[in-house]
């Protein structure tokens, strides 16, 4: 009886705050947005996405056999794909104009985006000595600038529909520059204190987070040696799975709802060594 008697007042004590009911976001038949989405990182976390019953928009530049591979794989799971091309130019002036038109690409295949995730970047090493302008400008408007105007574009709309979550892939390195990776290292700190910001602009109907993958993939080219150096420098010592960061997204969208302008670290502790 004491335990009815309880369980009836914790039941008024939620009704009392309507906050304490809200929901977590259920990713069925909902729509996601990913940026880079054809390989690697990008194609694990739509396959786990689609998995649990989201449309997904499949964003891609240059690898349109892969996308189109995904695009297949993702209708199997019994959810929509739908391919949007984009190659965002740091050469071409006008950065929120091409995303403002890639936005427009999306809109034509889908009438709303819950969920965006900032995948896309690029990655290269840069000796101290060798760092041009054209690096930083590259760095800075494809890995910091795109997923900004994106969030703005995308963010707005979310911002409307009272939903939202925006997950942005940042990096550990950003804590911690590597010598030979200043320009990246910075871009991606940039993008963890652009999702302080943009959570602080979009609240409280749309969070923003981000994640901060250790070694996972080796970037394309990697020596045999650096892979290993890369596993040595994490305290778990291995390469982490695609299927580690892909579950991350997965938890910050439907088991998170207090969270809002964190990073999430999936390093195996490499930003601790
Ligand atoms: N891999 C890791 O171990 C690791 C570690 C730490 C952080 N991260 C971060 O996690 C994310 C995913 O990593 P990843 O290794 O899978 O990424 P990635 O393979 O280096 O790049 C993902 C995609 O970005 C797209 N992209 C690059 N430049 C573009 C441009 N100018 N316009 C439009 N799209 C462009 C490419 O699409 P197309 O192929 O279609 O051209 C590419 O496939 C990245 O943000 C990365 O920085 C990864």
């Amino acid at each position: 009886m004491a335990s009815m008697v309880r369980w009836v007042e914790q039941g008024l004590t939620l009704l009392a705050d309507p906050g304490m009911m809200r929901p977590t976001m259920n990713l069925r038949g909902k729509t996601v947005l990913i940026t880079g989405a054809a390989k690697r990182l990008g194609r694990e976390i739509a396959l786990t996405l689609a998995g649990r019953g989201a449309d997904i928009v499949v964003h891609y530049s240059r690898s349109f056999k892969e996308a189109e591979t995904l695009g297949k794989e993702i209708r199997c799971l019994g959810v929509q794909a739908h391919l949007v091309q984009a190659d965002f130019n740091p050469m071409r002036a006008g950065i929120s104009k091409q995303v403002r038109d890639f936005a427009k690409k999306v809109f034509r295949k889908t009438s709303s985006v819950e969920v965006l995730i900032n995948n896309a970047a690029i990655f290269y090493p840069t000796p101290f000595e060798t760092i041009s302008e054209k690096d930083w400008d590259a760095f800075m408007t494809i890995n910091l600038k795109v997923p900004f105007f994106l969030a703005q574009v995308f963010g707005l709309r979310m911002q409307n529909q009272k939903e939202g979550k925006i997950i942005n892939l940042a990096d550990w390195t950003g804590e911690r520059p590597p010598l030979r990776f200043i320009p990246y290292a910075v871009s991606k700190a940039g993008l963890v204190s652009v999702t302080k910001g943009l959570a602080k602009a979009l609240a409280p109907h749309v969070q923003v987070l981000s994640i901060a993958p250790g070694p996972i993939l080796p970037a394309e080219g990697a020596t045999m040696k650096e892979q290993k150096l890369a596993a040595e420098k994490s305290l778990l010592k291995r390469y982490g799975n695609t299927k580690d960061i892909a579950n991350a997204v997965r938890f910050l969208i439907e088991d998170s709802d207090f969270m809002t302008g964190s990073t999430l670290y999936v390093d195996g502790g490499a930003s601790l060594v």
